[in-house]
């Protein structure tokens, strides 16, 4: 192989093209059919989903050897299995479940007079009601509530199969009201909240890496037929590699939209899956049934850097030097990006979503383009450290 072939291979590999992915390969992935045979645990396979029994996992969780069994079947069926799983009874004692929707309700309500409508990621506003961080405003309205839920041996079982130790619990309540629209089907957290140029700015390792820092779930708080518009999933969709730059596509919108699948819940059931799955909420058609989910977003505990740095401090504080160099030439353009990623916190999140909500996209706006806007218009130093301290305050929870 010649040396121009090989940097040119190298290059397409690991920087994909805003067209990566052959829509083929990705039908015939997604045909894969799911064998009970293959998932010993499962007490049923329903339209290619794997159905798990609450009460049998509890049984296993005080067992060892058959725990450490069953999350083994686990991280099979989130990475090459069909990536989804419904543990039914998820949360066995039911006035939990209900003593949570009316703690959800009451913050629905609270926030609405508050005149807070919440922005909402993949769906129109006002086809339902969002509590951003719904774990912190559950702990602190009804902690022994919260306590008895976060208890659920399937939460906590699901998230350190496919996660270890130390994984970073995170939740947000969506309410879809009756006559609420489906969202657009899509990935989900990290490279899952990007636009295509953004995801293009990992490699591709990156994007091979992103599923294994979050499992996405979901508890059910009522009863959720069909009519009601429960999550749909297209299961083995995970596996493909290039689906974060391709599933916003047509082609693939329309697999989508032909192979995918729908499975009614009950109150209690837990849904978990890979983030890395195409998956959308439904069209709620029933005149009555406000589909309440409580959407739990675990992290590992992997995405942390070693060292806490205040990020704050040292942007205030390097700030009229990249001004000066500017204004003077002594760096260019290029030297002082460099210097803010160095600086400025790069990544939007972890952030407040109530009071930094996305802006122009999924994302809201980091520290670092906010530095770089703020150089660009040659604002003052003091101006730029009120920014910054404003900008801390909306990022705290
Ligand atoms: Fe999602």
């Amino acid at each position: 192989m010649d040396q121009r072939t090989l940097t040119g291979l190298r290059r397409d590999k690991v920087w994909l093209d805003s067209q990566a992915g052959d829509v083929g390969a990705f039908r015939t992935l997604v045909g894969q059919k799911t064998n009970p045979a293959d998932w010993p645990f499962a007490i049923g396979v329903e339209k290619n989903v794997l159905i798990y029994d609450g009460s049998r996992v509890r049984e296993l969780a005080g067992e060892p050897d058959a725990r450490l069994e069953l999350m083994a079947e686990w991280v099979d069926a989130f990475s090459t299995g069909p990536g989804v799983i419904v543990i039914k009874n998820a949360i066995a004692d039911l006035s939990v479940v209900d003593r949570a929707t009316e703690v959800f309700n009451a913050i629905i309500k609270a926030e609405k007079e508050g005149g807070k409508a919440a922005a909402d990621h993949f769906a129109k506003p006002g086809a339902n009601d969002r509590i951003w961080n719904s774990l912190q405003k559950h702990a602190l309205t009804d902690p022994d509530n919260f306590a008895r839920y976060f208890a659920s041996e399937a939460i906590a079982m699901a998230s350190e199969a496919w996660l270890g130790r130390g994984y970073q619990m995170t939740a947000q309540m969506n309410r879809v009201n009756p006559g609420g629209k489906a969202q657009v089907p899509h990935r989900d957290y990290h490279l899952g909240f990007m636009s295509p140029q953004q995801m293009q700015a990992y490699p591709g390792h990156i994007h091979a890496v992103s599923p294994l820092l979050t499992l996405q779930g979901a508890v059910a708080h009522c009863d959720m037929p069909v009519e009601s518009g429960p999550t749909l999933f297209l299961p083995y969709s995970q596996s493909f590699f290039e689906g974060y730059l391709a599933f916003g596509r047509p082609e693939f919108q329309a697999v989508f939209a032909e192979h995918h699948v729908q499975l009614p819940l009950s109150k209690g059931d837990a849904v978990f899956f890979n983030p890395a799955l195409m998956h959308g909420a439904g069209n709620n058609v029933s005149d009555d049934i406000w589909r309440m989910a409580n959407l739990l977003q675990v992290s590992s505990a992997f995405g942390r850097a070693m060292e806490s740095i205040n990020r704050d401090a040292m942007s205030k504080a390097v700030y009229p030097t990249l001004l000066a160099a500017r204004t003077s030439g002594s760096m260019t353009s290029a030297q002082i990006a460099n210097a803010i990623a160095a600086t400025a916190e790069g990544y939007a999140f972890p952030t407040n979503l109530d009071s930094d909500p996305p802006v122009g996209g999924l994302a809201p706006k980091t520290q670092s383009t906010m530095m770089a806007e703020a150089l660009q218009a040659g604002m003052e130093p003091d101006a730029f450290a009120a920014l910054v301290e404003t900008q801390a305050a909306k990022r705290h929870a």
